[in-house]
């Protein structure tokens, strides 16, 4: 049997939106993207969406907007994608690693303190595998340093922790519509953003910082530039694949929620498998499923499994631990985040997977463990 490990959910609906654009006159910024931006905002009960063309472009130039700049210090956790901490260092600012939770994977609100200094401008989460950080402690401790607080909502657009939900009460919330996310246009992002004025010139710099000047709407509207942004608007095309998706994130979350039951209650006996931890007081967007091995077999389990037709993968190995982070940064000094980076393994995880094939993982996956442990 082959078992893809991701498929997208993109059906008629989208293709049709799709369809009726590419027929239209707008294909880059135009009436769809207003229309998704304003549709994203109403799901997460926010104020402003700005779409861009990746949540690595949106990150860059949401860091730009908010003046950070060489010298700075931003936290953030090493347990992550390579994107939120290259930005960093795009941006100028060096990344500060802060150890996680066991529990979760997600950066350990208690330790954030002794990490800030005069350097300190921003604090940047991540809310891992879709469960959200512990948002409101971590704001607390923003607003306590006059700091920036950012997340990077990659994994998490459904998630809520003590009813606050993505993009609430931090300053700037970056989304990725990546080919494996749970909503898609290929490539993708967007930036939620709650200050009206840093808004605007998120927009602006997201096509090149242009302006339109309207003293005289009698006149010619010349355009302008102040400041030198970046290229990287969403364009109708993928907004008209995103707009539908919209509508069938809390259907497609409770079929990944079926899914997880299956997977954790067929896996919660098996000797060498362990899960992270729902808390309470949060609602799990389910983004991937992603369990922890013995970090002795993890790789050649990994091999098995693609071996035998199960498309997995691995979320994460801790950033410190990539040859560009080792020249500067100790594994060591995060010892939390380094266990969990050598032992996790991601299994297939998306609402069309049926359930004989969800059996037939769960049959290969303890198979090889069985293997290997021995
Ligand atoms: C946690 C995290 N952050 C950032 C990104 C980058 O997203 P994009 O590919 O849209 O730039 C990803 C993508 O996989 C991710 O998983």
């Amino acid at each position: 049997m082959k078992i893809e490990f991701f498929k997208h959910n993109i059906g008629p609906k989208e293709i049709s939106l799709v369809t009726k654009t590419l027929k239209s006159t707008f294909l880059s910024t135009g009436p769809q993207t207003s229309e998704f931006e304003k549709k994203f905002s109403k799901f997460l009960n926010v104020k402003n969406t700005i779409g861009v063309s990746s949540w690595t472009m949106g990150s860059l130039i949401s860091l730009k907007c908010l003046g950070i700049k060489e010298k700075d210090e931003i936290i953030t956790t090493p347990l992550t994608f390579v994107a939120t901490t290259n930005t960093i260092i795009q941006s100028g600012a060096t990344p500060i690693f802060v150890d996680v939770e066991e529990k979760t994977g997600n950066i350990n609100a208690n330790l954030i303190e002794s990490k800030i200094t005069k350097k300190t401008k921003a604090i940047f989460i991540v809310h891992l595998y879709g469960q959200m950080c512990d948002i409101k402690k971590i704001r607390k401790i923003a607003d306590k340093y006059g700091l920036y607080l950012i997340e990077d909502c990659a994994h998490c657009i459904e998630g809520e922790r003590e009813k606050i939900k993505p993009g609430q009460i931090s300053d700037l919330a970056i989304f990725s519509f990546y080919a494996t996310k749970n909503i898609t246009s290929g490539e993708g992002g967007a930036i939620v953003c709650k200050n009206d004025y840093l808004a605007e010139k998120i927009r602006l710099f997201r096509y090149h910082g242009i302006q339109k000047y309207s003293s005289n709407k009698n006149e010619f509207q010349h355009w302008d530039l102040e400041e030198i942004g970046f290229k990287c608007n969403m364009n109708d095309i993928q907004a008209s694949m995103l707009i539908p998706q919209i509508d069938s994130i809390n259907k497609n979350l409770e079929k990944r929620e079926k899914i997880f039951m299956n997977y954790a209650y067929a896996l919660k006996n098996i000797i060498g498998v362990s899960f992270f931890e729902k808390l309470p007081a949060t609602k799990h967007a389910r983004h991937i499923f992603t369990i922890r091995v013995d970090k002795q077999i993890r790789d050649r389990l990994v091999k098995f499994m693609q071996d035998n037709g199960v498309g997995v993968t691995v979320n994460y190995r801790i950033v410190t631990d990539l040859n560009y982070y080792k020249k500067k940064f100790n594994s060591s000094s995060f010892p939390i985040a380094k266990k969990i980076g050598d032992s996790t393994l991601t299994l297939p995880f998306y609402p069309s997977l049926k359930t004989k094939e969800q059996n037939y993982v769960i049959k290969t996956l303890i198979k090889g463990i069985k293997n290997f442990s021995c």
